[in-house]
């Protein structure tokens, strides 16, 4: 009885993380727009992407972010990585990161199983 009920407490707390049983593969075909602006291992128009799964917002070496961005305090857990792709101008009001972003929560959870394998 104790480690259902302790699911239960889980999927309360933590909603967005309960459900982010994400599929890496379907993920890196979520990444193609992306690709416009993001590399891993380089900055490009945007920062570099390997190792943003837990990063501090706005933390990457030698990129010029926007002051939004580095105003914003947030941690890149799943929970934020997921409204920010949901929608980043909602997330992070004067983010200069221009993508409208993906009304589908299971194309980001994908997404953001495929960002996590990019350590
Ligand atoms: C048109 C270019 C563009 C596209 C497309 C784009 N991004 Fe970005 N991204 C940016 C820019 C520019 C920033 C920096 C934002 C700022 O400083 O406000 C950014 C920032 C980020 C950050 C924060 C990184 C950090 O170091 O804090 C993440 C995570 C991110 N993008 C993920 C994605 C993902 C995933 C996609 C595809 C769904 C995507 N981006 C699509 C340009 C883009």
């Amino acid at each position: 009885m104790r480690y259902p009920m302790l699911g239960l407490l889980v999927a309360l707390t933590f909603p967005v993380a309960a459900h982010a049983e994400g599929d890496a593969a379907a993920g890196e075909k979520a990444f193609a727009p992306c690709k416009a602006c993001h590399a891993f291992g380089k900055n490009g128009v945007g920062p570099n992407l390997t190792g943003v799964v837990g990063r501090k917002a706005a933390s990457e070496e030698g990129y010029h972010y926007s002051d939004a961005l580095k105003a914003s305090g947030i941690t890149w857990d799943e929970a934020n990585l997921h409204a920010w792709l949901k929608n980043p101008k909602a997330k992070v009001p004067g983010t200069k990161m221009i993508f409208a972003g993906y009304p589908d929560d299971k194309k980001i959870d994908d997404l953001i199983a495929y960002l996590a394998t990019k350590k």
